[in-house]
């Protein structure tokens, strides 16, 4: 049985001022009638999976709740953290919530904010992930890569592994997020993935592998997890067990180290929509190449992303620039910029 599993904890900085602390990225409809939340659920209708298990921070449990219930899935298991210690801790509260029920299902991890444009692909490549996951390997999901991205980690792949007909490759190497020479030659060698970011594996293999290459992280998320009744709605870890655990993602502390990664490929359009610019080159955009969320007026301008929330935005004689308009905030940047924009984050933070 496949148990989805959502991760939900980022903070989606870069997508200010529509992603704030208290509704980041992950809860936003950037792109059509739902959630990247809910999509992400939507995503896995016609697999045969069991409820999804959503990881969030505390605060959030009751956007996370009330998306939920607007996609009719009133029953849900809600890992609450207090604080996020990134991927690896994440994927072993809900590995040893599973254990705890008795279970040893595959998860299915998925990040709660990636747009993935082909679905039918997606769910084939899950349906061959699962014939490796069952034989206790590490599936990652690697995106055939369409331009020299240096916001993503890269898969070198290696030799071709069959298995009931279902093709992946033996993982050469990770690279996370290289400089741009580097993802030139690792797109034009055709040897390399995207790293998407997404896995599947047996709930018991993960916390083992954890075990062998990051005690530590296995042994405070076992703790935080020691008094926890895995049935209820909202899942509560102990507080001073996990905020103990260091931090750190799944790539570095699990992915990386092990033997037992295969690789399967995802060709589809895929971003994990992580800046203005991103979503801008997902979008459907106009005859000048303009994306226009909300009232917006532009004339003599192109290629901009202009979203207004409350009112008029018009725009005149600009180009490749992002204007964002929210209730309380406004930012106008220019599109290069964007990956800049988690720096004015920061100063709002410093500044309280
Ligand atoms: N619950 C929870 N708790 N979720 C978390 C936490 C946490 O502490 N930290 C991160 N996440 C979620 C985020 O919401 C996101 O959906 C996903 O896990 C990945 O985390 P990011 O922080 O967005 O990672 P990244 O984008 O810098 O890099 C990772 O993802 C890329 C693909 O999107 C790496 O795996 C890269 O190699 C990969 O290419
Ligand atoms: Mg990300």
């Amino acid at each position: 049985m496949i148990l989805p599993v959502i991760m939900a904890g980022g903070s989606g900085s870069r997508l200010w001022p529509m992603s704030r602390e208290l509704m980041p990225k992950q809860f936003l409809k950037l792109d059509g009638d739902f959630t990247m939340l809910q999509a992400t659920l939507n995503r896995l209708q016609g697999l045969n999976t069991q409820t999804a298990l959503v990881i969030c921070h505390e605060d959030l449990r009751f956007v996370a709740a009330e998306q939920l219930r607007q996609i009719n899935q009133l029953y849900h298991n809600i890992v609450l953290e207090p604080a996020g210690r990134n991927t690896a801790p994440a994927i072993a509260l809900a590995a040893f919530t599973a254990i705890k029920k008795g279970q040893d299902p595959l998860l299915l991890v998925l990040a709660a904010d990636h747009l993935i444009g082909d679905t039918q692909s997606f769910q084939q490549a899950v349906a061959s992930a699962t014939e490796f996951a069952e034989a206790d390997r590490l599936v990652t999901f690697g995106i055939v890569p369409v331009a020299a991205e240096t916001g993503y980690g890269y898969i070198k792949r290696g030799q071709t592994t069959e298995l009931n007909q279902a093709k992946a490759y033996q993982v050469a190497q990770f690279v996370e997020k290289p400089q741009l020479d580097a993802a030139l030659a690792y797109i034009n060698s055709g040897d390399y993935y995207w790293n998407s970011g997404m896995f599947l594996f047996k709930a018991s293999v993960y916390l083992k592998e954890l075990k062998a290459h990051r005690p530590d992280i296995h042994a405070a998320c076992e703790q935080a997890m020691a008094d926890v009744n895995p049935d209820l709605d909202f899942i509560r870890v102990d507080p001073q067990a996990f905020l103990a655990c260091p931090s750190e993602s799944v790539d570095y502390a699990v992915m990386e180290k092990t033997n037992a990664a295969v690789v399967v490929p995802l060709e589809t359009h895929w971003s994990d929509v992580g800046s203005w610019s991103s979503l801008w080159h997902c979008s459907d955009k106009n005859s000048d190449g303009n994306v226009h969320k909300g009232e917006v007026l532009s004339l003599d301008s192109q290629n901009n992303y202009v979203m207004a929330e409350t009112g008029l935005v018009a725009t005149l004689g600009v180009q490749d620039m992002v204007v964002v308009q929210t209730r309380d905030a406004v930012l106008v940047a220019t599109k290069d910029r964007a990956q800049d924009v988690k720096a004015i984050v920061q100063q709002l933070s410093e500044l309280g």
